[in-house]
């Protein structure tokens, strides 16, 4: 990260501790973690941000969206006997189907039950997220697990969160998926800002290339803003973690990934006091009230 980067970032954290605790909102922050190549570490990455942000005293959600292939629940061990499914076809009421991981993490699984939002009845969609906007109010944040590629499904969900966080190594591979995913969801979607999470880096050095390299050609070729929220370095207890279907937060908080985990959530936390959240579809909202998730991801529904 250059010298201007970290200023800006410090100046804005600290204006955000100024600002004091966030006021509720009554809406969650919702923060979809992507990528264009799979295998990056997105899930790994969804999980311990949410148990850092749990040890923060905040309230997660996480959404296991990637569709089909969906494994949050595997790495932690749990065992869903229901999913979305079942509320789908009225068997479970969704607070049933609810996991709850370390530090109060909530986790919806998501099964095969949406595993293509497209092939939904109209009805169907409206169903879901009428299913969902209920949980919501009870929620600081709602993370969501996109699954990888540009999918229409992975671009929607993208599309309809408040923010988008990137993830990608220091592959080149890697890189130029990532590059190409938010030059689609900038062109089609119009989103502006996005944030870039560095996984399994060497060295900080890696971290601050990988952020130079994509910001260079974001800025460049597709006007649009990209915040380095951190490098998570490569680690073995990672791994380790993921063998015993623990999360690294939880077993390892120590390690150099767990700290820096632990870092980019406080990181987030305290930017989103001061971050305004884009708000990427003119979704139709109710008149006095602003689109929620729900809204923008039914409307992407419909015109796409
Ligand atoms: N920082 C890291 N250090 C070491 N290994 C890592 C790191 N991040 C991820 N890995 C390895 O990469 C594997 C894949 O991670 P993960 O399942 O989180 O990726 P993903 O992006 O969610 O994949 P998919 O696109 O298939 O959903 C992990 O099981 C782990 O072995
Ligand atoms: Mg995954």
């Amino acid at each position: 990260m250059d010298q201007a980067t970290t200023l800006r970032q410090i100046v804005k954290s600290q204006r955000a501790q100024e600002a004091g605790p966030k006021p509720r909102s009554g809406r969650p922050r919702v923060i979809s973690i992507t990528s264009g190549k799979g295998g990056v570490g997105k899930t790994n990455i969804v999980l311990n941000l949410g148990l850092a942000l749990g040890r923060l005293g905040r309230k997660v959600l996480v959404l296991d969206a990637d569709m089909g292939l969906s494994n949050l629940d595997v790495l932690l061990g749990l065992t869903p006997r229901y999913t979305l499914e079942h509320v789908m076809n009225g068997r479970k009421d969704i607070l049933e189907i609810i996991l709850t991981g370390p530090e109060g993490v909530r986790i919806l699984p998501s099964g095969s039950g949406i595993s293509e939002l497209s092939e939904m009845t109209f009805e169907q969609q409206m169903f879901l997220f009428k299913e969902l906007s209920r949980i919501e109010d009870d929620l600081d944040y709602l993370l969501i697990d996109t699954g990888a590629g540009i999918s229409s499904n992975v671009l929607r969900f993208n599309a309809s969160a408040n923010e988008v966080v990137v993830v990608a190594n220091p592959e080149p591979t890697s890189i130029t998926d990532a590059y190409a995913l938010m030059k689609l969801l900038a062109i089609k979607y119009h989103l502006r800002d996005f944030g870039l999470i560095a996984n399994a880096v060497i060295s900080a050095r890696d971290g601050d290339a990988l952020y130079e390299r994509l910001n260079g050609v974001c800025t460049q070729f597709l006007q649009v803003n990209l915040a380095f929220l951190g490098a998570v370095p490569f680690d073995a207890n990672l791994r380790k973690a993921v063998r015993q279907q623990r999360a690294l937060i939880e077993l390892y908080p120590a390690s150099p990934a767990g700290k820096s985990l632990s870092e980019i959530a406080a990181r987030l936390d305290r930017a989103g006091a001061s971050t305004p959240a884009h708000v990427s579809a003119p979704a139709p909202a109710p008149a006095e009230k602003p689109a929620s998730f729900w809204d923008r991801l039914l409307h992407w529904q419909k015109v796409r």
